[in-house]
């Protein structure tokens, strides 16, 4: 037997959800629809939930276990598991009322627009429209299999649906009216296989809606329609077919507002990733067309062209600093340490800055020249690297990308292993060079350290700290457990979790620059996350999460709490007692 908890509500009866605990017989991989049914056969309860294909096809099973969204049909069920709504209106249990975005859907007027000259490209409009909408299939499948539930929801819905079939054949008439012809197949007209690739990667959209449940920025302003939109305009802005004005359609719907957390990506049933196949190359559109981007992200831009940083020089650049010291003599070196094993094991190593460490948090850059000093590891600050490129793809402004690449390369190329302290950077240098045909090694210091770490030489600090998951650690790098294992293993440091350390902290995607509203609201929310349990510190790997979280504490009155990085807190470990 299992245990599983369910969210109740009834907007008819209860005034608030409220969750109840059911005892079932788990089958072998039992999914959680599986669960939900036998609830409903052995409690006889009347538990409401959406169901229809049952094999992850019409994304209506989507709901939450544990706090994270996944298709009910396709998840297995877990002992002890609390299962809940998506974060949308509450109709009743786990079914949640979508007519808001349907509404949306449909006013969008989403569909193909082409050439007048190419007629029989209306046929692709109704072929689009009914591709995406799925109604007239879904709906035969479907009636043949609901539950009682489901037919009530079902119920629930076929107003929408008779109005968006009625919208299907008023098109289709107006075509036959035109003398278009309708193939059996509504073959499109022939385009190439590289002109469709970026539309094809984000056609497979089952409409879950699921990626605008955990969307934090659309939580925090109504000024971003969210990422099944964005998806759905980039959708025909690829399609080199369509003439429709999409781009800024996309702006206008908000497409500087997304940090580029992934979250959308992460849990998407479809694996389409709706910042980087969408809003990323929209905004590179935007950028190409001068539709775009904000004038915040220009003036990073041109910062960059003109220094190769993307901040101003605020006292002496790390990076100077470390080259004075080497160039004074090479015995005063960087920690060589020839004894070391860490040394003939990773070979030679470079440490890759950051322009926010080069420039405005150098103690981050010494606290990990120090550390490594402890581990007894012998590291290069390559004087010729400049900014990795990072705030110009994620705002769109790719021109000087590859030249930013290039001059890296240059610079790290002669190394066996590139370090990393900024998520950012780890994430531009492991993702995005080798699109340019630039294949680096480079590691987090969280993964360079994690299982090497010398803690014979710690002191105990007496902390009690927690920790901020950088999006592009996290979803970026698949950097989870590292900066865990090292945490735990500092003497003295209590380390407790907070309530959702991986939730974006606001400070990505060019929002911080362009929205610093919006950056602040998420920042307030860790803020207020990290309140609640009484820590003296909140570690993390990014200096851009550091600097949004302390302001964010800062504006709370919670200035006593410190946000720092994770060589931070190990170079206090190291320091003389
Ligand atoms: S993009 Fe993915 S998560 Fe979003 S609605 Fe489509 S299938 Fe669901
Ligand atoms: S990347 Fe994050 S902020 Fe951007 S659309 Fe996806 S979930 Fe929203
Ligand atoms: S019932 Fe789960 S996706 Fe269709």
């Amino acid at each position: 037997m299992i245990e599983i908890e369910v969210l109740r509500f009834d907007r008819e009866k209860d005034k608030e959800p409220y969750f109840k605990k059911y005892k079932i017989e788990k089958k072998y991989k039992m999914k959680i629809l599986d669960a939900l049914i036998a609830i409903n056969e052995n409690y006889n309860d009347n538990l409401s939930f959406r169901s229809s294909c049952r094999a992850g096809q019409c994304g209506s099973c989507a709901l939450k276990m544990n706090g994270e969204v996944v298709l009910a049909c396709k998840s297995e069920i877990k002992d002890k598991s609390k299962i809940e709504p998506l974060d949308f209106p509450v109709i009743k249990d786990l079914i949640v009322d979508k007519t808001k975005i349907e509404e949306k859907v449909a006013n969008m007027e989403l569909f193909l627009e082409t050439d007048d000259k190419d007629k029989n490209n209306e046929n692709n409009e109704i072929n689009e429209y009914n591709k995406d909408n799925n109604y007239i299939e879904n709906n035969e499948i479907n009636d043949n299999e609901v539950n009682e539930n489901e037919i009530n929801e079902s119920n629930e819905n076929k107003e929408i649906d008779e109005n968006k079939n009625k919208e299907f054949k008023d098109l289709k008439k107006s075509s036959e009216t035109n003398n278009i012809k309708l193939d059996g197949c509504g073959c499109p007209s022939i385009i190439e296989n590289e002109e469709c690739m970026d539309t094809k990667k984000v056609r497979s959209c089952i409409e879950c809606y699921s990626c605008l449940s955990v969307c934090p920025v659309i939580k925090e302003t109504k000024e971003f329609a969210g990422p099944y939109f964005m998806r759905y305009i980039s959708k025909f802005d690829f399609d080199p077919r369509d003439i429709g004005e999409r781009t800024k359609e996309s702006i206008d719907e908000g497409l500087y507002y997304c940090t580029s957390c992934g979250k959308c990506g992460e849990i998407c049933p479809k694996e389409i990733n709706s910042f980087g196949d969408a809003i990323e190359k929209l905004r590179a559109i935007a950028n190409m067309k001068d539709l775009g981007p904000l004038e915040a992200h220009k003036e990073v831009k041109e910062l960059i062209s003109k220094t190769g940083r993307s901040v101003e020089e605020l006292d002496e650049s790390f990076i100077k600093t470390v080259s004075k010291e080497q160039n004074k003599t090479e015995k005063e070196k960087v920690s060589p340490n020839s004894e070391n094993e860490n040394k003939s094991k990773k070979g030679k190593i470079a440490v890759f800055t950051g322009c926010m460490i080069d420039y405005r948090l150098q103690n981050v850059g010494f606290a990990l020249i120090d550390v490594l000093k402890k581990n007894g590891i012998e590291v290069d600050v390559p004087e010729d690297q400049i900014c990795c490129g990072s705030p110009m793809l994620r705002t769109g402004q790719t021109e000087i990308v590859e030249n930013l690449v290039l001059k890296n390369k240059d610079a790290l190329s002669d190394y066996d292993t590139v370090i990393t302290m900024c998520a950012g950077c780890g994430a531009t240098l492991k993702n995005d060079y080798p699109k340019y045909g630039v294949n680096l090694n480079v590691m987090d210091i969280s993964e360079f350290l994690a299982k090497n770490l010398d803690t014979k030489q710690m002191k105990d600090l007496n902390l009690k700290v927690t920790y901020h998951d950088p999006c592009h650690l996290n979803r970026g790098q698949g950097i989870k457990e590292e900066p865990r294992e090292i945490l735990n293993k500092i003497k003295g440091v209590e380390f407790i979790e907070m309530e959702k350390p991986d939730q974006c902290c606001g400070a990505g995607g060019g929002v911080r620059a362009a929205k610093p509203e919006i950056a602040f609201g998420l920042g307030k929310k860790k803020a207020e996350m990290v309140e609640e349990l009484d820590v003296d510190a909140v570690i993390s790997i990014c200096p851009f999460c550091q600097y949004n979280i302390q302001d964010a504490l800062n504006k709370e009155g919670l200035d006593n709490i410190k946000v720092m990085n994770i060589l931070e807190l190990l170079k206090m470990s190291y320091d003389d007692k």
